[in-house]
């Protein structure tokens, strides 16, 4: 499927909805909730057997998601601030969770789910300062570049990625109880 080209102009997302899908081990997506494909733009045929990086937005480092990928790969949580992508090319900002599902026999991943909420507008303004210098960091020196970048910056802040993150989206445990809920509900 060709790329969207991408337009500045956000979607507004419903504070009170979530999005949530699906993927194997691949991140090949499965399954989407009613939400996850209204705000792709794309239809459910469209998006179930796609790689997950159909929304990726171009303004995304790639050290983010191999973080991600890090963390989820070894069964740990992690919480990242994502831009995603439409089909029409626009924007949209979002809190994600994930959990590794595992065989309970054979103990091998066998997939992951994403939960998602909208971003604090305050998270997202100071966020995107740091994607964009990881971006251009990216161009010039990869993605070995961008990660000691990260580490460097964190180390300043003198907080681990999470902290960071907590102390981001206000650490008022909304969030945390949001994705505590969606976690029991999406078993
Ligand atoms: C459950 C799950 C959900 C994901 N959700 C997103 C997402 O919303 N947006 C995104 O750009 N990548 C998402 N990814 C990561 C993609 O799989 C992919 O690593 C990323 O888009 C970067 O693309 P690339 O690896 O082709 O560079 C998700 C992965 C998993 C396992």
């Amino acid at each position: 499927m060709e790329r969207p080209t991408p337009v500045d102009e956000e979607i507004i997302l419903d504070p009170k909805r979530y999005i949530v899908s699906k993927t194997d081990k691949k991140g090949v997506i499965e399954y989407g909730n009613d939400y996850f494909v209204q705000i792709s733009g794309y239809s459910e045929a469209e998006l179930i057997g796609q790689p997950h990086s159909i929304i990726r937005h171009p303004d995304m480092p790639r050290i983010v998601f191999k973080m991600m990928w890090e963390r989820i790969l070894n069964d740990q949580n992690v919480m990242a601030l994502v831009k995603n992508m439409a089909k029409d090319g626009r924007y949209y900002w979002v809190v994600t969770e994930f959990e590794t599902k595992k065989d309970p026999i054979s103990n091998q991943i066998i997939g992951f789910t994403a939960f998602r909420k909208a971003a604090p507008k305050e998270a997202v303004k100071t966020i995107e300062v740091l994607y964009k210098k990881l971006l251009e960091i990216e161009a010039v020196g990869g993605m070995e570049a961008s990660e000691k970048y990260l580490r460097g910056y964190l180390e300043e802040a003198g907080k681990s990625y999470d902290e960071y993150i907590d102390g981001l989206i206000g650490n008022n445990g909304i969030f945390k109880l949001f994705f505590k809920m969606m976690k029991a509900l999406f078993r």
